[in-house]
């Protein structure tokens, strides 16, 4: 169903307000109608993490968030966290230590550890695994993922 206001909320640091059906999921809204292609489609059931986007600075899947909820919230996508000219510092830890593979899960491992080391500035190995247990890897990139977020910590 389509609210006659709209749904309003931030992306990316910019205010939108969209007619969409309230029942559309944010991931296929992002991906379909804003062409935001970031954030991937895995599982579809909030199992992966390969959607994850940042609301409110939480890490939550855009895949079974539905529009209605984001109303009001802070959204970031991976094309938010960073630029070319000036990256995330997670952005330019995974390039340093080369953590992806085929890349598909690397748009939600950003975004899962952003939201970690916002919560968590320094984090410990443990928190790393507790912090990215939800981003599954197929490539098995977890222990580089783990350095890059090291290397992140120390350069930010
Ligand atoms: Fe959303 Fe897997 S596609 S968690």
């Amino acid at each position: 169903m389509t609210d006659g206001a709209g749904i309003s909320f931030t992306l990316n640091g910019q205010a939108v307000r969209l007619q969409v059906e309230s029942e559309r999921w944010l991931l296929d809204v992002l991906r379909n109608d804003l062409d935001l292609k970031g954030s991937h489609f895995g599982c579809g059931s909030g199992e992966c993490g390969a959607c994850f986007v940042l609301i409110d600075d939480h890490a939550v899947p855009a895949c079974n968030t539905p529009m209605w909820s984001v109303a009001g919230k802070h959204v970031v996508t991976s094309e938010g966290l960073g630029t070319p000219a000036c990256p995330h510092p997670l952005q330019t830890a995974f390039i340093a230590e080369q953590a992806a593979q085929c890349g598909y899960c690397t748009s939600g491992m950003l975004i899962a550890g952003a939201a970690l080391l916002k919560r968590c500035p320094q984090p410990s190995d443990a928190d790393i695994r507790a912090g990215m247990e939800r981003n599954l890897c197929r490539c098995g990139t977890h222990v580089r993922v783990m350095r890059a977020i090291h290397r992140a910590q120390a350069s930010s």
